[in-house]
């Protein structure tokens, strides 16, 4: 994964003792410099509030990367490119001194003016730092790339997520823009473009005529947790079907690009995503369902869960239908689904071919066999894989058929190779690719998708609790199938 030449740049990380970045932005960035994709021409200024010396803050860097080192040397050399600010983002005065302390450290670093500015912070203040840092001079004027990376939520409907777009667009422009969605960091969503353009076996018979239906399930056992404030304001539509869901939606569905570079990918995702059914009030009642879990098998309803609001309405679990009027897919439905406390963590997509239009082998035969749909399965998480479930004969005389699994699990060992999700995205900022990274027109679609699925369940009273805690979620998802005579292939995979 290395570069050739590893990449000069002065990261500034805007909340940079969160949650966030502890757990998961200093050790995907030291597996870039363990990897040799930064060497010695890079540099880390955190930032928030919070009063720290620069010594404090490389132990803390040193704590967040002890579980991928156990080379103290290593890891304190990297940590002595680290820098602490105490910065309050509302308070112009500290861009002044940020501009001051980038201009020596890109000196004393030899970083040829590029930075990346990385904004792990509450919403809120991703527009404000885009346009501080813009107005008070902070950005590179020499030569070298500025890029700023924002975190979710990207709005929280197409009004809002236009505002902070435009508010990031007036200091950035959009190829400086890198909008992360860590499910498009994962092996798997990386995977699919090849999986699919690559084996003429699969992409010749991706369309309409020859698949049923498309599953992507993105599945948590879980429940709220400690996020309870943030979550209860988001539901299961905003926080994984907007922007997870319809992104990996985007690349089944997408149109082959003229070729694989992210302003080409990007066109064709954009066209796929516009080319979604948008749903009046009658339509978002018959193609999705919502749903929260009660209280089951020893664990709190999430009415009761730790600063929900008793009588939440909050989408625990959401679920639907994507139609696209489009000759490629015009009658295969997409269902989508996402949940909290589900019977397992489970991220995959499951694409289910038609049957064969004759059933031979149920003619003529001593013992009529049926046939079942070929299925091919994208596994995300946990387990990294490639399974195509087909037909073929059991061990007796005549044709008796059974289905049988070809699959490809990632091992252990491979997948102890295999980049952090964050890792990757860092990689791929460092290289100015924007490829797994959602432009602002996929947003844009996306959130005119979901805004009148959200209006409504807004409007309307839900039945809640309407699912037990490890289960599938509530039976009108299961319904939803039914009623286009399909079914959830997961759990019951054959
Ligand atoms: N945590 C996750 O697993 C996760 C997963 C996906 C996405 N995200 C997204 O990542 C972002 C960060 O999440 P997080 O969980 O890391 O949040 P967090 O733990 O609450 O951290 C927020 C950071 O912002 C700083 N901050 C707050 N107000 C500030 C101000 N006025 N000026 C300067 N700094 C300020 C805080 O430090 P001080 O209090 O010291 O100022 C802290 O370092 C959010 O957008 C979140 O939605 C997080």
């Amino acid at each position: 994964m290395a570069t050739e030449t590893p990449t000069r740049a002065l990261f500034m990380l805007f909340g940079g003792t969160g949650d966030l970045a502890l757990r998961k932005l200093y050790p995907a960035i030291f597996n870039l410099y363990k990897k040799g994709s930064l060497s010695k021409h890079f540099a880390l200024v955190g930032l928030s509030r919070k009063e720290l010396t620069d010594d404090e803050f490389r132990a803390k860097i040193i704590d967040s990367i002890a579980s991928e080192t156990d080379d103290k040397a290593q890891a304190e050399e990297f940590a002595s490119h680290f820098y602490w600010k105490s910065h309050d983002v509302n308070n112009l005065g500290h861009y002044a001194e940020l501009r001051t302390i980038a201009d020596e450290l890109d000196k004393k670093y030899e970083l040829e003016g590029n930075r990346v500015f990385y904004v792990s912070m509450a919403p809120q203040f991703f527009g404000i730092v885009a346009k501080n840092l813009k107005d008070q001079h902070v950005l590179s004027e020499n030569g070298g790339f500025n890029r700023l990376v924002i975190e979710k939520p990207f709005g929280r409907d197409y009004e809002s997520a236009k505002k902070l777009n435009d508010e990031l667009t007036s200091a950035f422009n959009e190829n400086q823009i890198y909008r992360i969605d860590h499910y498009l960091g994962k092996e798997t969503t990386q995977a699919i473009p090849v999986i699919r353009f690559g084996n003429p076996i699969i992409e010749s018979v991706w369309n309409q005529n020859f698949i049923k239906n498309v599953q992507v399930t993105l599945a948590e056992s879980l429940g709220v947790e400690d996020r309870a404030g943030y979550y209860d304001t988001a539901g299961a539509l905003r926080d994984m079907i907007q922007n997870h869901a319809l992104q990996i939606v985007s690349y089944l569905a997408m149109d082959e690009p003229n070729t694989f570079v992210d302003t080409e990918i990007r066109k064709e995702k954009v066209k796929a995503l516009e080319s979604m059914e948008i749903y009046d009030a009658e339509g978002v009642k018959q193609n999705f369902v919502r749903g929260q879990y009660g209280a089951g098998d020893g664990s709190p309803a999430y009415r009761d869960e730790p600063g929900v609001p008793k009588d939440s309405n909050n989408d625990t679990y959401a679920a639907g239908k994507i139609v696209f009027n489009n000759p490629r897919w015009g009658k295969t439905p997409f269902y989508v689904r996402s949940g909290k406390k589900l019977a397992a963590k489970q991220g995959r997509i499951d694409i289910e071919f038609k049957k064969p239009l004759v059933d031979i082998f149920a003619k003529g035969t001593k013992q009529p066999q049926e046939l079942q749909s070929n299925v091919l399965s994208l596994l995300i998480d946990p387990k990294v894989g490639i399974v195509l479930n087909i037909n073929t004969k059991n061990s007796e005389q005549g044709f008796h058929t059974e289905t049988v699994d070809l699959d490809y699990v990632q091992s252990p060992e491979r997948a102890a190779e295999v980049p952090l999700p964050y890792e990757r995205l860092f990689h791929d900022i460092l290289n100015g690719d924007g490829t797994y990274f959602a432009s602002w027109p996929e947003v844009a679609a996306a959130w005119k998708f979901v805004d009148p699925i959200q209006h409504l369940w807004d409007a309307t009273q839900p039945d809640f609790p309407n699912y037990k805690p490890g289960s599938m979620g509530p039976k009108a998802a299961d319904d939803l199938l039914a009623r286009d005579g399909n079914s959830w292939y997961y759990p019951n995979v054959r």
